[in-house]
Parts: C-alpha cells; structure tokens; sequence
C-alpha cells in the first residue's frame, strides 16, 4: 500500500483514549481534552530516540550527571483549524518548540485542499518539524502542508494524525515517500463525502463546537 514509512500506536492509553474519541456521546469539552493528551503521548513515542548530551547539574547535595535534548530542534506545525488542540498538548511537553500555522481547509464539493494560511518560524529549515493534523483523510491537505515546508527547505518532516485513512496515507507516501507518518489508527476507508469510517466524524467541529 504504502511506500514509505507508517508507525501505528500500540500503547494502551493511546488505544483507550481513541476509543473514547470516536464515541459520538463525547462531549466537546472532553473531546479536546482527549485531542491534546493523545498528542502528548504521541509526541512522547516520536520522540523516543531524539539524542541527547550529557550535562552537569548541580542538586542541593552535590554535582550530578544528566541528559539533556540535543540535535535537531523541533517546530511543531499545527494544521488549522483541528491541529491547534494537538499543538497545545505538545507544546506543554515540548515547551521550547517553535510553533508554525498552516492554514487549509478542505473544498466540501471536490475534497481539494484549499490553502489561506502560513506563518512559519524563520529557522524552520534547520528544524525538525512535526506537523499535526488529527484527521488523514484524502491526504490532500497534508501533502499540502509539506509541499509548503519543502518549499521553506524543511527537511525533516514528520506528520502525526490520530485517525488516518488507506488512501490518506497513500497519496502522502506517493508525493513524500521521505515523510513518516504516526497514527493512533489506520481506518477502513473513507466515504462518499471524504469522511474517514469509522472515523469520528468532524475534528474541527467536535472540538470547536461548531456544528
Ligand atoms: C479536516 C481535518 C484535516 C482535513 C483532512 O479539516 O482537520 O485538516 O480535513 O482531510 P484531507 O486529508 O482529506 O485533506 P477541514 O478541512 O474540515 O478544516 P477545519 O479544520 O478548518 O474544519
Ligand atoms: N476531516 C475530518 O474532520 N474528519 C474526517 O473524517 C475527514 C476529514
């Protein structure tokens, strides 16, 4: 199916947290709280092997050795307008992170992404950037984002949506067969209207209260 590389969660509380998301009796107020905690963890497993150094820290009772993040620093960009609640969660655990926008939104008729927004940290190309989307549904609006962050000289893009679709992660791997995609789920398929099934419906409306 896929060309490059596709990483499903197996942890238990992302697993159970996923469940209660796509429950349709999940209240707003509860669905973002979810959105942001699974973002936490998630950004916890992608980030499992970023190097570290080794550093001094001085405790009340004497000098210790320690480890600090090293490497690549990370910029994190959110996809409006169901991303920002991902970026919330990281940002707490990544609280040095720069933080871009992207702007996209999906054309209801064709499912084309349609882009209205980008404001990116000017260093983005030395960063490693991790861009957050809950929902990979056609793909579109994904491939779109990392079309403007390789246009900015990104090189190291990685993309992290709760629920993604087959033919979601296939057009990005067709396009970007370089970028690594993290999901909670890989979904059956995707509807007559570009909905994920079983999905869980509209992110941006559960989260924003919009409909
Ligand atoms: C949703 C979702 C993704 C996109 C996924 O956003 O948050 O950004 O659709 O669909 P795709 O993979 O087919 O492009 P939407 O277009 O509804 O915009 P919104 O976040 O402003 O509601
Ligand atoms: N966008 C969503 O919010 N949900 C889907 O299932 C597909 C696109």
């Amino acid at each position: 199916m896929a060309k490059g590389k596709v990483y499903v969660f197996d942890h238990p509380l992302i697993l159970h947290k996923v469940t209660i998301l796509r429950n349709k009796n999940t209240g707003h107020k509860e669905f973002r709280e979810l959105v942001e905690e699974l973002a936490m963890l998630m950004a916890y497993e992608v980030t499992r092997s970023h190097p570290t150094r080794e550093v001094e820290v001085e405790t009340p009772l004497a000098k210790a050795k320690g480890r600090s993040i090293a490497g690549q620093e990370i910029a994190v960009v959110p996809i409006l307008r169901a991303g920002l609640v991902m970026e919330a969660g990281i940002t707490r655990l990544i609280p040095t992170a720069r933080v871009g926008h992207i702007g996209i939104y999906r054309d209801p008729e064709s499912l084309e992404p349609v882009p209205y927004y980008s404001k990116l940290p000017e260093d983005i190309a030395e960063r490693e950037v991790l861009i957050l989307d809950p929902m990979l549904a056609t793909g579109g609006s994904t491939v779109s984002a990392i079309d403007t962050l390789k246009q900015k000289g990104c090189r190291t893009i990685r993309v992290l949506a709760i629920i993604a679709a087959p033919e979601g992660i296939e057009k990005v791997h067709n396009a970007h067969p370089d970028v690594e995609i993290y999901t909670a789920a890989v979904d059956s398929h995707l509807n007559d209207h570009g909905y994920i099934v079983p999905g869980l419906g509209d992110a941006g409306d559960r989260l924003f209260g919009t409909k």
